[in-house]
């Protein structure tokens, strides 16, 4: 089969990291025959600076005439300064939502061999952890209005507005109750409905869902005791669905239980076949270009890509096992490395997880 991909380095860690995910997808494609036909496109500050804007027009289109889409990361210090419309960040915003990807899976996996980088008490993460947090991703503040305005009195007044639709939060809950399905049937709604009235609706709109899933253990929790119990007891989690900006914040938390922010892949879905993947981590400015950055994130996105846009499971699989096997003999990147261990760097990490899948 042949599947067309669309690359989107974008910035920082960026290129060094997509640089080597995309090897290993050759790797895979030789080896199981497939040919993955890649056209790279601009998103982030290198947009800005090749064309002024975060997320140009050809861009989308070459997404949209894709199978599905890579990304690295976007953003950096260059660009920080820019108004808000105009941010590099603005460009994954926008892809999520001109791709309509309202279902962001990330899986918070610890792997056995990485448990002592977890920083919580080994009692605590005994046995390992597999959490999947489902975040929804095109609604809520991220997308609401916002604005300035001056007040009387106060001086300048900002806002952001976090709307949410029945549709919006049912479609997400279905997402989120089917995985759950798939999983160990236990499924976490996060919300924080003793305040907002977003997450009052939400918190009905899951209510009637979970009457359509008898079979799924169902809860409530608020957002920041979400918080609390992730850290506490972590293992009562199986799947955690929530509204976009507590599960942005929730993912970074569940990321670093699991030992390294520069682990975790994330997929982001729609109702078709095309998603996005990218590493849960962001563009690293301070360690980019230095080729240390840990790759297995993104390696690991395209291990996602694999499953969920081209229902591949042998060669996810394959991707998950290799990337598994070289950490259980002991290769480490400087994030997962102790003290004094000598660190693999990116390229290296790359060439280690080939060696697995050839
Ligand atoms: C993430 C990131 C993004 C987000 C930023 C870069 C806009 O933090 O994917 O978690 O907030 O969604
Ligand atoms: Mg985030």
């Amino acid at each position: 089969m042949k599947y067309n991909i669309a690359v989107i380095k974008g910035d920082g860690i960026g290129p060094e990291i997509v640089t080597e995910a995309v090897k290993v997808l050759d790797a895979i494609g030789e080896k199981y025959g497939h040919e993955f036909v890649y056209t790279e496109a601009l998103a982030g500050g290198c947009a800005i600076d090749a064309c002024g804007i975060p997320l140009p027009q050809e861009t989308i289109d070459i997404c949209k005439a894709s199978d599905s889409v890579l990304l690295g990361a976007v953003g950096g210090p260059k660009w920080d300064n820019q108004p808000g419309h105009l941010r590099a960040e603005k460009a994954i915003l926008g892809l999520r939502s001109e791709l309509g990807l309202f279902a962001n899976l990330r899986p918070a996996l610890m792997f056995d061999s990485l448990s002592d980088a977890c920083p919580l008490r080994p009692e605590l993460v005994e046995g390992g952890l597999d959490v999947l947090i489902v975040r929804e991703l095109t609604g809520g503040v991220y997308f609401g209005e916002r604005g300035r305005k001056q007040t009387e009195d106060m001086g300048e007044m900002a806002y952001d507005i976090m709307p949410y639709s029945e549709k919006e939060i049912e479609r997400i809950g279905r997402v989120a109750f089917d995985m759950a399905m798939k999983r160990n049937k236990k499924l976490t709604s996060v919300d924080k409905s003793n305040v907002l009235e977003t997450s009052r609706l939400w918190r009905s709109v899951m209510h009637k869902l979970k009457e359509e899933y008898p079979e799924v253990e169902y809860s409530d929790l608020f957002v920041d005791n979400a918080a609390m119990q992730l850290v506490i007891n972590p293992k009562q989690f199986d799947v955690i669905v929530t509204e976009n900006m507590f599960g942005d914040i929730l993912s970074d938390e569940a990321s670093m239980i699991t030992g390294s922010i520069g682990m975790l892949p994330s997929a982001s879905l729609g109702e078709g076949t095309r998603g996005l993947y990218e590493p849960i981590h962001g563009s690293a400015p301070d360690i980019a270009g230095k080729n240390i950055a840990n790759p297995l994130a993104t390696i690991l996105s395209l291990g996602m890509m694999l499953r969920y846009s081209f229902g591949l499971q042998e060669e996810a699989l394959a991707v998950e096992n290799a990337v598994k096997a070289v950490l259980d003999e002991g290769y480490r990147t400087a994030d997962i490395a102790k003290n004094g261990e000598k660190a693999l760097n990116t390229q290296e990490m790359g060439a280690k997880v080939i060696s697995k899948i050839k």
